[in-house]
């Protein structure tokens, strides 16, 4: 039988093509005239910290574009956001080159060392080691963020790391006051550092007060080691020895020929479209473009325009449920594993996975094939950012060391806190990571392998404009760009789509994570009505932290937004 809704669809579509081919006609040749010339009215920043998109707003002032703007917004938040990300984690920079009409994706992923195993994290029953893959240099992968700083100056910039990495190094040297998010993180957290990163971060020994300054005086060199030898300046020479030295005393497995070896890969974005809308966004080894665009595949079936919350809630989740197990089945490093990615893109695919979807009834996560589960935890750590400079070039930009202050080990002399990536590989198959996601072996762990990620950067294109976004968030990252980017097409402006209430479902646990905000009491009751299972999102600090920049294509403003559940602020550039 068929829905209620997809028939909906089909008659809205058919009056849609009868009344407005004529008009869209006529304007679009309009458009496209307005477009060859039209270049945003005003550059715009938005990232997760005020001194970092005010970074970035220096870098385009001295002549910069949005790719040198970038190399400054991604070092300052490793210096004032040193929680989220940094020169010990890795990143996605994906890019849209106006000149040449070219999106590329600057793949800066960890890579697990040489010496890395299946088994590395399991006991002699085979069963995970607590904390094993999450505290200390053993959990850290080799970083990819310096590697793709260099890359992104000396291939699309016009500045010398010199200028691009200043206000980073000034952040670092003169010091940035320490405000709440950061200073709760440590009272939480900081007893789990080891002494280097300890000194830096609890200096006389506690936790510093909200407004006094933060000094990295190691991180500021490290960064003028990049300046100096660019790309060796991290990965081989003094760097490098004293990263080895901490490592490897300390239990880790990094070789010379690891940090040596690091390569960034520029890889093809992933390409899907909703409607007139086309989604760009990050391939594998990151799993948001394809459960994006798989989603909004799934989603095109349907006219959801009058749908009630409660259908509206409903029926997203279940998208959210089906992509979601995708994830766990099919997705890890392309390098080493082969991913039906033509499958799993095609509107053909999503038109299989509509036929099991009730619009009366949840799903249950157990009756659809794929990974089984067990267990907890969470998290909402990383960084996005995102760039529109006035010559239309784009950067969506999502870093990351995983977990708060990442492995929470920095190895003495260097200031470089290093990552935790190590626990998004799948250590067990159907053992969920930190994020409470299931993995199989299309996501163990291999040496030189890339562990799959949610970082999911993406730019949104009609004719009539450009939506550029993304979050941190863990799990939850995929889905909140999902929600935004629904609501940009829908009309939402760049405020609205920060702000708005989001939920989330993915797959397993078999749950729909809400905020407060998003459903009443009597729509909570509904859907449970429905078989959907309920959880409040209790995530401590903020539920996501997206940064947005979004232009409109007619009348050529832009407008930038950064979520106000961080401590973001946009910042503009006109000269
Ligand atoms: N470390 C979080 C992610 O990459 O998804």
């Amino acid at each position: 039988m068929r829905s209620g809704l997809s028939l909906a669809s089909e008659r809205m579509m058919h009056r849609l093509f009868r009344s407005r081919f004529l008009l869209l006609a006529l304007t679009l040749s309009a458009l496209v005239c307005t477009r060859t010339n039209a270049l945003p009215n005003r550059a715009a920043v938005a990232s997760a910290h005020p001194l970092a998109s005010e970074a970035g707003v220096e870098i385009l002032a001295r002549g910069g574009n949005a790719f040198d703007a970038a190399v400054a917004v991604s070092a300052a938040l490793g210096v004032v956001e040193p929680y989220g990300s940094g020169l010990g984690g890795g990143g996605f920079f994906l890019l849209h080159l106006a000149s040449d009409d070219k999106d590329i994706m600057i793949d800066g992923r960890e890579v697990a060392p040489a010496a890395a195993r299946a088994d590395m994290y399991l006991d002699e029953n085979g069963e995970p080691l607590p904390g094993a893959s999450r505290n200390g240099p053993l959990a850290a992968g080799i970083p990819g963020l310096p590697a793709a700083l260099v890359h992104l100056a000396e291939n699309y910039g016009r500045l010398p790391l010199s200028e691009s990495l200043q206000p980073a190094i000034r952040f670092a040297e003169q010091g940035f006051p320490a405000y709440d998010w950061h200073v709760s993180r440590l009272e939480r957290l900081a007893s789990g550092m080891n002494d280097s990163a300890k000194s830096v971060f609890l200096p006389d020994g506690k936790v510093p007060a909200v407004g006094s300054t933060i000094y990295q005086m190691d991180l500021a060199k490290t960064l003028r080691s990049l300046v100096l030898e660019g790309h060796d300046g991290f990965y081989k020479g003094e760097v490098a020895r004293k990263l080895l030295e901490g490592v490897q005393r300390d239990g880790g497995i990094w070789s010379e020929e690891d940090l040596a070896s690091y390569k960034i890969i520029e890889r093809e974005p992933l390409v899907g479209s909703y409607g007139d809308v086309t989604i760009v966004s990050a391939p594998p080894p990151s799993a948001g473009g394809v459960a994006l665009i798989n989603m909004f595949n799934m989603l095109s079936g349907y006219d959801i325009k009058d749908a009630s919350t409660v259908t509206r809630v409903h029926l997203l989740v279940e998208i959210m449920r089906r992509a979601y197990r995708d994830r766990g089945q099919y997705l890890g490093d392309p390098d080493f594993i082969d991913i039906p990615l033509d499958m799993l893109l095609h509107p053909f695919y999503a038109v299989g996975q509509r036929a099991n979807l009730r619009l009366d009834q949840a799903t249950p996560s157990t009756s659809l094939p794929g990974v089984q589960p067990i267990q907890l935890a969470g998290g909402n750590q990383t960084s996005h950012f995102s760039i529109l400079d006035m010559d239309g070039n784009i950067v969506a930009a999502t870093q990351s060391i995983n977990f708060s202050y990442g492995s929470k080990y920095m190895a003495a002399g260097t200031g470089v806190l290093l990552n935790n990536e190590m626990d998004d590989f799948s250590k067990k198959p159907g053992e969920p990571n930190g994020y409470q996601l299931l993995g199989s072996d299309a996501n163990s762990i291999q040496p030189g392998k890339r562990m799959l990620s949610s970082m999911t950067p993406t730019i949104l294109r009609s004719r009539e404009g450009a939506a550029i976004l993304g979050s941190p968030g863990g799990s939850q990252i995929i889905t909140m760009v999902f929600l935004s980017g629904l609501s940009w097409i829908e009309g939402s402006d760049a405020n609205e789509m920060a702000g708005q209430s989001r939920f989330h479902h993915q797959y397993f646990p078999d749950r729909i994570f809400f905020e407060d905000a998003s459903l009443t009491g009597a729509e909570r009751a509904a859907l449970e009505s429905m078989g959907h299972r309920l959880e409040l999102n209790q995530r401590t600090v903020g539920n996501g932290n997206l940064q947005i920049v979004t232009w409109n294509r007619v009348t050529n403003a832009v407008q930038a937004a950064s979520d106000p559940r961080g401590i973001g602020e946009p910042r503009y550039y006109e000269p």
